[in-house]
């Protein structure tokens, strides 16, 4: 089968996705794909809907805005493409972290307490509101965007302006939420619509004080415990939460859902990613391993679940 596989890309997790990408594109050739591989960037769209135009199917290996937001999803919906993973709406939810916090709650999956602010809005009006709203210590990142970039834990009132500064050289809005202290866990789901199963839950311990860019992507930053040590009762209800997550926000094919264990053993959801990371170092693929599959046998699951 032909299988065109777009990464790279044009956002700030590039870097992530060419690294994806390489693995994604190793695998297909190694089950023996005919793979046109293609460094996604819109300013050349009409070279790229050119190569795709003449594919069986297409594998979205990007990850953040331009990619795993709805639009290159639309892109493909428009030209008849089949493609590998959720459609525009659930994608372009899962990366609003904020509206897809707000299904979560609608469907009583525990989220942390949080409040959104858009950069039409005083920075100092801003940061009082932070303070009459929430204790320390909070969290400041960007509405949308992924691998921890932009984020800040903030412990200091002092801290909060240059912590709101950062988030918004990545997005036009911010999410402010409780620090919820916790072990770090996150589970993979796969399968059709109505039938998606959850995989093993993995436990993350970063190398350093946070689970950050550095210790997400350096070899041996962090180490994954699958399955996490959690007793039964509690794997059901995160595995549950993590299907029921996929499920509100309209996912396809593959996800993965990232909570925190707070300190009274309450999983507290983060987020869904629509297009995991399938680095090396990353989480999707050693879940999967977990059940005795392979990174290859992995892709092909994804191909039959989209094709059939
Ligand atoms: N956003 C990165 C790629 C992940 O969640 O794996
Ligand atoms: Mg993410």
């Amino acid at each position: 089968m032909k299988v065109a596989v777009l990464y790279g890309g044009t956002s700030k997790e590039r870097e992530v996705s060419l690294s994806s990408g390489k693995g994604i594109i190793n695998a297909l050739e190694q089950i023996g794909h005919d793979v046109v591989a293609i460094d996604f960037n819109p300013k050349h769209l009409k070279e790229i809907m050119g190569k795709v135009i003449d594919c069986d199917l297409v594998f979205i290996g990007l990850h953040g805005k331009q990619g795993e937001d709805g639009t290159v999803q639309g892109l493909l919906d428009l030209m008849g493409i089949p493609y590998i993973g959720s459609g525009v709406l659930a994608s372009s939810l899962a990366m609003d972290k904020s509206k897809a916090k707000q299904i979560f709650e609608m469907n009583e999956i525990p989220v942390a307490k949080g409040k959104t602010y858009g950069e039409h809005q005083d920075v100092d009006d801003v940061e009082q509101d932070i303070i009459r709203e929430f204790q320390l210590p909070i969290v400041i990142k960007p509405n949308q965007e992924g691998s921890t970039l932009g984020l800040t834990i903030v412990n200091e009132k002092s801290q909060i302006k240059e912590a709101i500064d950062l988030a918004f050289t990545h997005d036009f809005e911010v999410l402010v939420e409780e620090f919820v202290k916790g072990r770090e866990l996150t589970c993979a789901v796969l399968g059709k619509k109505g039938e998606e199963q959850s995989l093993p839950i993995i436990e993350i311990i970063p190398k350093s004080e946070y689970y950050d860019y550095e210790s997400k992507y350096s070899e041996g930053g962090s180490e994954h415990i699958c399955p996490a040590h959690i007793d039964e009762d509690l794997t059901e209800r995160i595995q549950t939460y993590a299907v029921q997550a996929h499920r509100v926000l309209g996912c396809e094919t593959y996800s993965r859902v990232d909570f925190i264990l707070n300190e009274s053993n309450e999983p507290i959801i983060l987020e869904v990613n629509t297009l995991p990371g399938m680095t090396p170092t990353s989480l999707y693929p050693d879940a999967a391993k977990a059940i005795d599959m392979s990174y290859e046998d992995m892709l092909k699951k994804f191909i039959s679940l989209t094709l059939e």
